[in-house]
């Protein structure tokens, strides 16, 4: 039974019913799901519910009961990115899960680069704010000091359009950037910006990342192939099928030899037939595995 719903003041004064249903939840999770493969649990109501009410007070509708109205309508093709970018778990942050940047630092990149001087591919595919994809030039900046003939990328891609307009302007509070581990920090080049409490990242480190909004789910704009992929903390989100059916695709995707890092509670199941375990939750490529 769902219990007695709060009413909530709206910026114009007017009160707001946030009467939201098991029903309404369902209803939801089940749009998101089919255009996201993101699995909304019904623990995860009260949350929900408070994510929808900022899309609705943005939209200025009067009740949950309104925008589950639009939802119901032929409005929802045009709402569904804004209710994806209400609903996503946005979390990320500067260098993190550190081992991996170690490892891409120490293994990964000298490695790649003693193969092809000339060439780097790198796919940040759930890359949220740019946090992770500006951590990962960082990196690469470093490493190709000495490289100067390669032609060196970064494509950072999510399904948020709002967390690819941030990552796109590579600016940030400096509470975001304090977190930042203090030897790696210097690496991002941050000088503040006109935003007062706020720093951008070094215009050398943004040539290297190009941001664009992309769903996973979809089929992908581009042929690849990528020498590492990040897709770190969104299969979490998934259901199965959905995340083998990605992993495979990212294995279709990597260059022989190249790395898939994954999330510190994300895990391949056991003997992908592509893909090895090379470093914690990495896995690096081998045709000589599946030919
Ligand atoms: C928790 S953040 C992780 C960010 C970063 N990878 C990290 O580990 O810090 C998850 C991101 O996945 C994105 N996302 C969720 N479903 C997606 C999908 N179907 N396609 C692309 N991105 C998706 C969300 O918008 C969100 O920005």
């Amino acid at each position: 039974m769902t219990p007695a719903q709060p009413r909530m003041v709206r910026n114009d004064g007017q009160a707001m019913d946030l009467a939201f249903s098991d029903a309404d939840l369902r209803f939801v999770a089940e749009i998101v799901h089919r255009a996201s493969g993101i699995v909304i649990r019904e623990t995860k109501s009260a949350m929900t519910r408070g994510r929808l009410v900022r899309r609705i007070k943005a939209l200025g509708l009067g009740s949950i009961k309104d925008y589950m109205d639009l939802l119901r309508s032929p409005q929802l093709e045009s709402e569904l990115p804004d209710l994806l970018n209400a609903v996503t778990t946005n979390h990320t942050s500067f260098f993190r899960e550190r081992h991996h940047f170690d490892q891409l630092a120490n293994e990964t990149l000298p490695h790649l680069l003693a193969r092809n001087p000339k060439r780097l591919r790198i796919w940040s595919a759930a890359s949220s704010s740019g946090e992770e994809p500006y951590s990962i030039a960082a990196i690469l900046a470093q490493s190709l000091k000495g490289f100067s003939g390669c032609d060196a990328r970064i494509l950072a891609t999510d399904i948020d359009s709002e967390m690819v307009s941030a990552a796109e302007a590579g600016e940030y509070s400096q509470d975001v950037l304090g977190r930042a581990p203090a030897d790696l920090r210097p690496l991002l080049g941050c000088t503040p910006s006109t935003r007062p409490g706020h720093h951008v990242v070094s215009p050398a480190l943004r040539r290297l990342v190009t941001c664009r909004t992309l769903n996973l789910l979809d089929p992908w704009p581009f042929r690849g192939p990528f020498d590492v992929i990040f897709c770190r903390n969104v299969m979490i989100y998934f259901d199965g099928p959905t995340k083998r059916t990605l992993v495979d695709r990212f294995a279709d995707m990597l260059s022989d030899g190249g790395t898939l890092f994954i999330g510190h509670s994300e895990s391949l199941g056991p003997n992908h037939p592509r893909l090895r375990l090379s470093g914690r939750t990495s896995y690096t490529q081998s045709r000589r595995h599946h030919d």
